[in-house]
């Protein structure tokens, strides 16, 4: 480093997602959708994969199978797929672009759950690749399919990887509790290795989730102060305005703590206070994330908030004196030297007043004014807001001298949006870029098995401890409501209150 050069080293170096596609470029790539007649496949995997097509992102040689047990052949998967990519993939819709994409997309009925299915699979994709390719298995399907499907596929020598490689992605739900994940993770490794394994979290494929570490890591000013030096606490709401809808059963089964926090919340927390890796790679990111995650302190119950919109209990399919929380609020701790002492707080909910996912990074206050406030008046605190969705960008919070007053001060933000930065179309869906990284055998923004279990490890005793005598109260909230008062008064024990900088709204 040369004395004047800002401290400039040099570059690593690492992929970008429009980079041709590396692995074994000779080979023709096939992705298999397992329950390929869900709504997954129609809302997310088609229309991604559609996107990719246009950008001219899709390997050469693709073709894209679906399997499912509905009598469909290729060309009514085809016009089904037709009609669903319209809807779901943004204005993007081309119908001669899709001319030349349909036939891409092939059809296999079949059982997912019987064994026979699988050799008649196998000869159709051997037919269709006409030769060794790669292969991504995507498992769409209901979560009680995976370990049938997985066993299956093993057992029908559809997992080695002589004739091109084998890779699978994993939807979540991954595990209903630490055990079944275990148990999952363990029939997963008895036929696919761990490099094989894409597990999906589609919080990771989100931009502005990615942009947490280029903030942190691509900038010089802000890693300094990111510790308990300087930040009194950390805020993560991920907050929805839906409720439960048409998926009642399915919700009422599961509730808050495992549909976003053992996999969404906690993966935004260990992004937020993760040490830096030593290089971009799957393997030293994802050492990184369960460090954090094996840093954090059993959560009191104490320290927990559950609640039920109101109205909950009379939706279809919920049951009438159900107890599954739509809401939850927690603080956590992390014990390593960064972070010792400073409260996390997380929340989320359905049927909230607006949709919006930010992370409020509270700062100290300054240790000494000099300033003559008048009585009662303090500094508002620094807050630096990462906006997740749906207002994509960053604000930052600070204090300015209100003009022509002696002393006065008044906060405001310096705010920094995609929409305006990079144009309203900029940023792509979540299963683009997770659908490309799994093609392109990235794993880097997909979870290994330890980071799963260690978050079931974090969730599971909560989960229990709910369903015990000391379980806190499930309290109800009004629909359209920032949640309970309970959640406020679990800051307000320490002193904080809840900080929304990015703005929301209703429209999903
Ligand atoms: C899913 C949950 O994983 O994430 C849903 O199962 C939730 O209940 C959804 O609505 C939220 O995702 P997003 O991207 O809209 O914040």
């Amino acid at each position: 480093m040369h004395p004047g050069s800002c401290g400039r080293v040099p570059r690593v170096r690492w992929g970008t997602p429009s980079e041709p596609v590396q692995a074994e470029p000779a080979l023709s790539h096939t992705i298999v959708i397992f329950g390929a007649s869900g709504d997954l496949t129609q809302r997310k995997l088609v229309p991604s994969l559609f996107n990719l097509y246009r950008k001219g992102r899709l390997p050469e040689e693709t073709r894209i199978i679906g399997f499912a047990r509905r009598p469909y052949d290729d060309q009514s998967f085809r016009e089904i797929m037709r009609t669903a990519v319209k809807k779901f993939s943004g204005s993007s819709f081309d119908e001669a672009l899709w001319d030349s994409f349909a036939p891409m997309l092939h059809y296999v009925q079949g059982d997912l759950e019987r064994f026979e299915s699988y050799p008649h699979l196998e000869q159709t994709l051997r037919r269709l690749e006409g030769g060794p390719s790669n292969r991504l298995y995507y498992l769409a399907t209901a979560p009680a399919l995976y370990i049938p499907v997985v066993t299956h596929l093993g057992a029908a020598g559809m997992a080695g990887q002589h004739e091109g490689w084998r890779n699978i992605v994993i939807e979540k739900p991954f595990g209903h509790d630490l055990a079944s994940a275990q148990a999952l993770n363990h029939a997963v490794h008895s036929v696919f290795q761990e490099s094989q394994v894409y597990r999906i979290d589609h919080y990771l494929g989100k931009e502005t989730a990615q942009n947490i570490l280029f903030f942190r890591f691509a900038n010089t000013i802000f890693e300094p102060v990111w510790n308990r030096q300087y930040v009194c606490n950390v805020q993560i709401t991920v907050a929805e305005c839906v409720d439960v809808g048409h998926r009642a059963a399915f919700y009422d089964a599961t509730g808050v703590l495992r549909d976003m926090f053992q996999n969404h919340l906690l993966q935004l927390l260990t992004l937020v206070a993760m040490e830096p890796p030593a290089s971009f790679n799957a393997d030293a990111l994802r050492n990184e994330k369960v460090k954090v995650l094996s840093a954090v302190r059993p959560i009191e119950l104490r320290d927990t908030v559950r609640a039920q919109y109101e109205g909950y209990r009379n939706t279809p399919g919920v049951a009438p004196d159900s107890q599954t929380p739509t809401y939850a609020a927690l603080k956590l701790y992390i014990d390593n030297w960064r972070w010792q002492g400073v409260p996390f707080y997380l929340r989320s909910g359905k049927a909230l007043a607006q949709k919006t996912s930010e992370i409020a990074i509270q700062f100290q206050c300054p240790p000494h004014v000099m300033f003559d406030l008048p009585p009662g008046k303090e500094f508002t605190p620094n807050i630096l807001s990462l906006c997740i969705q749906p207002n994509e960008g960053i604000h930052l919070k600070f204090e300015t001298k209100v003009p022509d007053s002696a002393q006065e001060t008044i906060s405001r933000d310096l705010e920094f949006h995609y929409r305006t930065g990079f144009g309203e179309q900029a940023i792509p869906d979540a299963y683009e870029r997770l659908l490309l990284d799994a093609l392109r055998g990235d794993a880097s923004l997909f979870a290994r098995y330890d980071e799963i279990e260690a978050a079931w490890q974090l969730i599971d005793p909560i989960l229990h401890g709910w369903e015990s005598p000391d379980a806190p109260p499930l309290v109800t909230y009004p629909v359209g409501s920032w949640g309970p008062p309970e959640a406020d008064a679990l800051l307000a024990r320490d002193g904080n209150v809840w900080h929304l900088s990015c703005g929301g709204g209703c429209e999903d």
